[in-house]
């Protein structure tokens, strides 16, 4: 008897699903212990069955849920509809019928998922969620599995595909902002709403669940600030590469002596840091251990053939363990209590790029603050703006996030001054 599959949605990974079966069916056969089968296929409706069987998908759609939660004969549940709703409703629903559940949600799994994880752990059923981290790269099992004799310190990572592909087209080849979004949106690459993407909304997510795994704390959503490409100017990305930087989004979850922190922001990164060569499409998780040291995991972030890859993987794990009688098992087992760090305790060095009007004793002024603030600078680049104008760009020594808030508000109180942008600045 073969393992019955009921895949929620048929967009672009999912209908990446039946290829790697259909290419790879004897070794996933071998692996899983069993055959798979795609028994059912939720769409939305009548026409888009229509449209599917008639551009050649030989399955067998279905228009209500129902459909497949209410069939016994169907093992898993595979969720590729994004989303919070009717997501968590049906993965809830899937559950408490006792079917074991795949999702690449990380939007509902960084919100929702403590929920989910205890429902999955009540019916003893496995609810697993490899692709919803960085793709194709398979992080979670790895942080889970491989790092669990380890203490991990700090994740960095280029977290989101869209916004890494984009930054590389605009950057390197000179494409408009909307050019690459259109791109990455005709790639499969971006999200339904692409805000999530290039707001670092979605890479928010994503160390959310990094946190779990790398960390065994459950940060809450709330708690990771997040600022996302659209911030970035052609200035900042200029004076990046003048002084040997290249900006990067990147997701950061580290612990400190006080509790765990986490953020998503631009940031410039020595031309010699290894995620600073991660381009295109292309994801890397940075993990910084007490046992391995610095490890780095690289691979597609997004894409349907590397996402299909991570859930099939998903999906055979499961497949597996039904064989074998051993399901129920949670897929991170590492938890602890929660602590949120103490923001002194939060320490970067930062890049402020500040207008001012270009007269005498404005970088003394400007010295002045910061010194009051106790931060120091480690470089200092005034170039010439529009008309009597200044701009003065400024990479500082370390400080803390209590300093660097201080600081902020300063430059808003003086007129004369216009905080044009703040990026974290990574060390070498
Ligand atoms: P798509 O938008 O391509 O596919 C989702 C499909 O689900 C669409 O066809 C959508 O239809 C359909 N759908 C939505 N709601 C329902 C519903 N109520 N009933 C039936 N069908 C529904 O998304 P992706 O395949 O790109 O992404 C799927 C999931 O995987 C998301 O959670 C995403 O975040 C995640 N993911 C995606 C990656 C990627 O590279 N694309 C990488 C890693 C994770 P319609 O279009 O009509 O709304
Ligand atoms: N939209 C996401 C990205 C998909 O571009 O990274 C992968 O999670």
């Amino acid at each position: 008897m073969s393992i019955r599959i009921g895949l929620l949605g048929f967009g672009t990974v999912a209908s990446g699903i039946p290829y790697l079966l259909r290419e790879n069916g004897s070794k996933i056969t071998d692996a899983a212990g069993n055959t798979l089968e795609i028994a059912k296929i939720l769409v939305k409706d009548n026409e888009e069955k229509n449209r599917l069987l008639a551009a050649g998908n030989d399955f067998n759609f279905v228009t209500n849920v129902d459909d497949i939660l209410s069939d016994d004969s169907i093992a898993i549940v595979v969720e590729l509809m994004g989303r919070i709703e009717p997501a968590k409703t049906f993965i809830t629903k899937a559950l408490e019928a006792g079917k074991n559940v795949v999702s690449a949600n990380k939007d509902l799994i960084a919100t929702h998922g403590a929920a989910l994880i205890a429902l999955a752990k009540e019916k003893e059923v496995a609810f697993y969620y490899e692709a919803a981290v960085a793709g194709g790269i398979p992080i979670l099992r790895t942080l889970a599995n491989s790092l669990a004799a380890d203490k991990v310190t700090r994740i960095l990572g280029v977290l989101n595909g869209t916004s890494n592909f984009m930054m590389t087209k605009m950057v390197d080849e000179g494409w408009t902002y909307e050019a690459a979004l259109a791109e990455a949106q005709a790639l499969g690459y971006a999200e339904s709403d692409p805000t999530n993407d290039v707001e670092g909304i979605d890479a928010a997510y994503k160390a959310v669940i990094l946190s779990q795994f790398g960390f065994g704390m459950t940060i809450d959503f709330d708690q990771v600030s997040h600022q996302g490409i659209s911030t970035i100017t052609q200035d900042d990305v200029a004076v990046a590469q003048q002084l040997g930087y290249v900006i990067k989004l990147l997701g950061s979850v580290e612990e400190t002596p006080s509790g765990i922190f986490a953020e998503v922001s631009p940031t410039f990164l020595p031309k010699s840091h290894p995620l600073a060569s991660v381009n295109d499409v292309m994801n890397a998780v940075f993990v910084e251990s007490i046992g391995i040291g610095e490890s780095m995991y690289y691979g597609p972030g997004a894409g349907q053939k590397p996402t299909a890859t991570s859930v099939a993987a998903d999906i055979i794990r499961i497949a597996r363990r039904i064989t074998e009688g051993n399901l129920g098992k949670s897929f991170n087992e590492f938890t602890r209590e929660t602590v949120i760090a103490n923001p002194n305790d939060v320490q970067s060095n930062y890049y402020f790029a500040v207008d001012t009007p270009d007269k005498k004793g404005q970088l003394l002024r400007l010295a002045e603050l910061f010194n009051a603030e106790d931060i120091s600078f480690e470089q200092v680049l005034q170039q010439k703006a529009n008309g009597e104008r200044a701009r003065v760009v400024i990479i500082t020594h370390s400080l803390n996030k209590t300093q660097l808030a201080n600081i902020k508000q300063k430059l808003q109180d003086e007129p004369e001054f216009e905080l044009l942008n703040t990026f974290k600045v990574l060390g070498e």
